[in-house]
C-alpha cells in the first residue's frame, strides 16, 4: 500500500512538470509569434514593411505613371520631411486615410 502512494505520488509530479513545461513552452511560442507593435523602436524593419506593402506601388514603380519620387530621393529627405508629407503634405490625400498616425511615424523613420 505503502509502495503505491508512493508511485502515485511519483507520477503525479511527473505529470506536473511535464504540464507545466508544454504549458511555458506554449506561451513562450506564442509570445514569440505576436506582432511587437510597441516593443521595437520606431523607423526599423516594420517601417520598412508598411513601405513595401503601402508605397512601392508608386515609389520605385517603373512601372507607375504617377512620376513619384524614386526610393533613393526619399532617402534624402528628413523623418520630419517625409512625416509632413505623408500627413499634410502632397501625399496626405493618398495616404492619409489608408494608416494609422503610429504607421505614418514608423515609415517616415521618425
Ligand atoms: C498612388 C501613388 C503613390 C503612393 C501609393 C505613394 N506615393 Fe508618395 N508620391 C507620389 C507622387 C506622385 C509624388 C509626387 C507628388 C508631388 O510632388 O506633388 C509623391 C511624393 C512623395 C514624397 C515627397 C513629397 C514632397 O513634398 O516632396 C514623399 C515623402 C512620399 N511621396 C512618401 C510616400 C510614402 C512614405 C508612401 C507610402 C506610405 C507613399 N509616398 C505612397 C505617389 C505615391
Amino acid at each position: 500500500m505503502k509502495l503505491r502512494l508512493r508511485w502515485f505520488y511519483l507520477m503525479f509530479c511527473v505529470t506536473t512538470t511535464l504540464v507545466s513545461s508544454a504549458v511555458a513552452q506554449k506561451q513562450a511560442e506564442q509570445a514569440a509569434q505576436e506582432p511587437e507593435t510597441h516593443a521595437r523602436p520606431l523607423g526599423t524593419e516594420f517601417g520598412y514593411s508598411i513601405y513595401e506593402q503601402t508605397c512601392t506601388s508608386c515609389h520605385g514603380n517603373p512601372a507607375s505613371e504617377t512620376h513619384a519620387p524614386d526610393p533613393a530621393a526619399l532617402r534624402q529627405m528628413t523623418p520630419e520631411a517625409i512625416y509632413d508629407a505623408l500627413t499634410t503634405g502632397s501625399m496626405a490625400a493618398i495616404i492619409g486615410p489608408k494608416l494609422t498616425d503610429e504607421q505614418k511615424r514608423r515609415v517616415a523613420g521618425l
